[in-house]
């Protein structure tokens, strides 16, 4: 079977291919051949050394795939050979075959596709967890997006829009108007326009009920400013340390002092919250994320939910495609490509 790995930490070239033995699955595990596997922006981080917790290079990589199971294990009730199947994976979805446990292994939704599949588990767990789990959303509120036109971002929109919330959402100004075209009502650019002032204007002073923002520091503490009286601030990534295509010492150390400090008893007197989210990290919770697994399936029945797929790079060109996203480019969802190897 072919994987594709970090070779070393590094810009995108550092990704190779490895030839290794497919692997047997364990008692409650599932071997599945991999069709497509999404791309995260948290693999990217990894290949910089800028992920906390990611097994050192020589490393394989990717925390969800699609594809078929080709085997079970003897403890396995809920999967059989030939079943199509979305997952979750824990650092090796760049692969063609991985062996997961059945339960980050979900059915394929009949009006899903493969490549719909493979753009589907972490992304749209992601949104609906910081949404509707931690942020209780509600018709007619308003939310900001950071980063609208990514992979959650694009899920999140149509979770939201789900809800009867209205979206003001950030992103480069060539995005805005597949934004529009989403049910984004209004969209900043960050890179020429005041996010504060604009969504004070939006939402003529009262602010919003709820931002979600994988920025960093500087945008958390301003996103605390545009928070509506019971708003919600939900931290869920720190995209700011990267730049350029390695690691940099000096953006890492201005990032940490961006970090702002929350004082509980001015939360207490403004109304205001502030929570984290880091669906990696969510060790022992593994019923509430299938609770919302659970949750999210009824919405896809509902036929609300598409991912957005911008592009899908055959998994030799690995380092094109995380060049392709580290450089902008993307709206939605990326892939890689197994099928043929
Ligand atoms: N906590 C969790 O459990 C969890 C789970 C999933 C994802 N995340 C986080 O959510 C964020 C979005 O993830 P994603 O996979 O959906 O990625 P993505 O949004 O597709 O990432 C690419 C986009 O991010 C924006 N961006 C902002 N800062 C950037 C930077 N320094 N370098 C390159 N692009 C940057 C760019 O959009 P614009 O040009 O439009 O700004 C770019 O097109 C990431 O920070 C990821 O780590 C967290």
């Amino acid at each position: 079977m072919k994987q594709v790995i970090i070779s070393r930490y590094g810009p995108p070239e550092v990704l190779k291919i490895r030839e290794n033995q497919i692997p047997e699955p364990g008692d409650h595990e599932v071997l599945i051949r991999v069709h497509y596997a999404g791309i995260n922006f948290s693999e990217i981080m990894a290949r910089m050394k800028l992920y906390p917790g990611a097994p050192k290079p020589p490393t394989t990589l990717g925390s969800e795939a699609s594809g078929i199971i080709e085997k079970v294990g003897s403890s396995v009730t809920g999967f059989k050979p030939g079943d199509k199947v979305m997952s979750f994976c824990r650092f090796g979805s760049y692969s063609t075959h991985i062996c997961v446990s059945e339960q980050m292994v979900f059915a394929l939704p009949e009006r899903f596709t493969l490549d719909q599949g493979a753009a589907f588990p972490l992304v749209y767990v992601t949104a609906f967890m910081m949404i509707y789990d931690l942020g209780n959303i509600q018709p007619g509120e308003a939310v900001l997006i950071h980063g609208a036109g990514g992979a959650v971002g694009t899920a999140a929109i149509q979770l939201i829009k789900h809800a009867g919330a209205g979206i003001i959402g950030t992103s480069s100004g060539w995005k805005h108007e597949k934004l529009k075209k989403m049910g984004v009502k209004y969209c900043i650019d960050y890179r020429k326009e005041n996010v504060y002032d604009k969504v004070m204007e939006f939402t003529q002073g009262t602010g919003v009920d709820l931002i979600i923002d994988p920025l960093g520091g500087k945008s958390w503490k301003n996103g605390y400013r545009m928070l509506a009286p019971m708003g919600k601030l939900i931290v869920y990534g720190d995209q700011k340390i990267v730049s350029g295509f390695r690691k940099n010492p000096f953006v890492l150390l201005k990032e940490l002092f961006t970090i702002p400090k929350f004082n509980p008893a001015l939360m207490l007197g403004e109304n205001k919250c502030v929570m984290g989210y880091h669906l990696g990290k969510l060790r022992n919770a593994e019923h509430k994320i299938q609770n919302a697994v659970d949750r999210l399936m009824k919405i896809v029945d509902t036929g609300k939910l598409n991912p957005v797929i911008d592009r899908i790079f055959h998994y030799t060109e690995a380092p094109e495609c995380h060049r392709y996203i580290q450089e902008r480019k993307n709206f939605g969802k990326v892939l890689l490509d197994f099928r043929k190897e």
